[in-house]
């Protein structure tokens, strides 16, 4: 993979966290739907993860991609924090945490009010500041993708906000 001198440290973490490019494609695409085998997030197709590749922020370990999270624009004051997803072998490493501020400082670079996840792990971003809410609690446009999870619309996932303000 050639580098990108574009691309930025986004994260206060030691870990680096850098802005995706087309290289990383097949990298997301394959640790986002390892997780989507275990119930634990919606499934993409390699199309869609280029179609909003520019969402995504990438930890890398030379060339590959070993953790992901994307920053989704839903409407003028509330995106969404999705496909988050940590190699399997690299859990607990801060990777994850990492990631999620990478989202919060493009959050507030955006002009965000507020953030929302929709997860299983709501003691994981409880711990980086995110508070739980009534789901019912959000914009409808939040369920424009829930039509896609086998689940629905026995939605178990939880809610979760970040406030930017
Ligand atoms: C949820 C997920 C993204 C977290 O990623 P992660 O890299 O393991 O997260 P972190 O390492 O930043 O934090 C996880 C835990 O490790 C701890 N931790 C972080 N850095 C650490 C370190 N250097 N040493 C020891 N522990 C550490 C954190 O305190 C945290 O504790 P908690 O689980 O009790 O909250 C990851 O588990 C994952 O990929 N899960 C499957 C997909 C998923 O559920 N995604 C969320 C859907 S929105």
């Amino acid at each position: 993979m050639t580098s990108d001198t574009s691309e930025s440290k986004l994260a206060s973490s030691p870990l680096t966290v850098f802005p995706a490019t087309v290289h990383d494609a097949e990298g997301i695409h394959r640790l986002v739907n390892h997780w989507a085998a275990q119930g634990q997030m919606l499934p993409r197709t390699l199309a869609e993860t280029y179609e909003n590749l520019r969402d995504f922020f990438v930890i890398r370990d030379g060339d590959n991609v070993i953790a992901c999270g994307a920053l989704h624009i839903m409407w003028a004051d509330m995106a969404e924090l999705k496909s988050l997803a940590v190699d399997p072998d690299l859990q607990s490493a801060g990777h994850g945490s990492a990631l999620v501020a990478a989202c919060v400082e493009e959050g507030r670079r955006l002009g965000m009010q507020q953030l929302f996840a929709l997860s299983y792990r709501p003691g994981f971003f409880e711990r980086l500041g995110w508070k739980q809410a009534d789901v019912m609690s959000l914009p409808r446009k939040v369920w424009n993708e829930c039509y896609r999870c086998p689940k629905f619309p026995g939605c178990d996932e939880i809610a979760l906000i970040y406030d930017l303000n």
